[in-house]
């Protein structure tokens, strides 16, 4: 087959009205408004309603979105009791999968598919997504599990979720904006996989689990945790150099480095290295000075050795912000599930009920077959006998 296409690389599959990528020019589109202009003046919960319902909400619209999610919060006690059944040493995305999947249960009205019933579930899982997460970290260290606040932003209350107390103010405007610019990626890998799932005419509670399995891969979302894991192997700034070196000449990779689309800087890594510098300067740390020379020493390998440019991706300096606000590292890409789901949502809803043709269809690619071949005729069956008597 055309290598060019090998993980359905330059092939288009469906139209979308969710999301756009520059990838020439770094540039992320969610409904017609650049990522930036978001993170300057949007929160969270605006975007995901921008996302959901296509526009941007007025105040009452808002107000009534805010409400629903702050309702749809809680946890039924049967999720929290399995959860506590969980061996310890469980992951919080395979956590987080097999209890998106277990909401379905809940659901009384799973039968119903129309386009309302689908948005309550979205709704249902951007609320949910964080509290379980929360709640996970809770019960594998032996802590109870606390209840959500009756105010404040979907940040904030994920922060006193986990931790039990009050987040300040910065810290909630921080994950803020790292849950807006982590909303949306139109057909990364768990999108794809939440779309595929939801062109089966499976429910949405299916379609989020599979796109929770699918982002946990350290391609994908889960690189953040890598990228935490690279910078405490390497321990100190002046050790930077060496060790990307060393690495990239044993034909290994740099997480957090290069991306599918962008041919440039992903805008989200601008946004997100300016947050890392700040709480590093705040706490006097050094992350935030180790992962810009990671970035520089990879740029620089590539620049001498490929002759081919590179650059940082979303995944780069998001693992200093979350490590610096003390979040345990096995969460980073949790984080990034309790964002994307946002998007994810969307998608499922928009495969499920697109307006305009070309409407979505049975996802079904073709593939290349290049196995055994005995002819046009297949190849004829030996008895287990002659097998044996073959290999013995
Ligand atoms: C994201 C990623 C899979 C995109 O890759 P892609 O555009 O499909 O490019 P390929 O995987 O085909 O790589 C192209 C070349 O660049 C190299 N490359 C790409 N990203 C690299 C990285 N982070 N470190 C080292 N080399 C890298 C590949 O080895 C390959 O080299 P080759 O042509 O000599 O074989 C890739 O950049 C990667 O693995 N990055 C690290 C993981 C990561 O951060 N993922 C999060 C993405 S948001």
């Amino acid at each position: 087959m055309d290598a060019r296409n090998i993980g359905l690389r330059n092939i288009e599959v469906a139209d979308t009205k969710i999301c756009s990528i520059d990838g020439e020019n770094g540039k992320l589109i969610y409904r017609g408004y650049d990522i930036l202009d978001l993170v300057k003046n949007s929160t969270f919960e605006e975007t995901a309603y921008l996302l959901l319902f296509g526009d941007l909400p007025d105040s009452s619209q808002l107000a009534d979105f805010t409400r629903r999610l702050r309702e749809a919060r809680g946890l039924p006690d049967p999720l929290i009791k399995a959860l506590k059944s969980r061996p310890r040493r469980a992951h919080p995305m395979d956590v987080l999968q097999s209890c998106v999947s277990e909401l379905a249960d809940y659901d009384l009205n799973n039968e119903d598919q129309t386009k309302e019933a689908n948005v309550r579930r979205a709704i249902v899982l951007i609320s949910k997504v964080p509290a379980i997460i929360a709640a996970w970290n809770r019960i594998r260290n032996g802590l109870h599990v606390v209840d959500h606040l009756d105010e404040g932003s979907h940040a904030a209350n994920f922060l006193y979720m986990l931790r039990g107390s009050e987040p300040t103010s910065e810290e909630a405007k921080i994950l803020d904006v790292c849950l807006i610019i982590h909303a949306e990626h139109s057909f990364n890998a768990s999108t794809f996989a939440a779309r595929e799932i939801a062109s089966t005419r499976a429910h949405m509670y299916a379609s989020i689990s599979g796109a929770v399995g699918a982002l946990s891969g350290e391609l994908h979302g889960g690189a953040n945790i890598q990228v935490m894991k690279m910078l405490l192997e390497i321990g100190d700034p002046s050790n930077v150099d060496k060790w990307v070196y060393e690495r990239l000449q044993a034909g290994g990779r740099i997480m957090g480095m290069g991306h599918a689309v962008y041919r440039t800087t992903d805008p989200r890594a601008d946004v997100l290295s300016r947050l890392s510098r700040a709480i590093s300067t705040q706490k006097g740390n050094k992350w935030y000075e180790m992962t810009r020379r990671v970035e520089e020493a990879t740029k620089r390998y590539f620049s001498e050795n490929k002759k081919q440019a590179i650059y940082p991706n979303v995944d780069l300096y998001s693992a200093s912000v979350y490590y610096s606000m003390g979040i345990p590292m096995d969460l980073n890409t949790p984080i990034f599930a309790i964002s994307r789901v946002a998007g994810w949502s969307a998608h499922v809803i928009e495969e499920k009920f697109a307006e305009a043709a070309p409407k979505p269809a049975l996802y079904r690619p073709k593939a290349v077959y290049v196995g055994k071949y005995c002819g046009p005729m297949g190849c004829e069956y030996t008895p287990m006998a002659s097998r044996n008597k073959q290999s013995g």
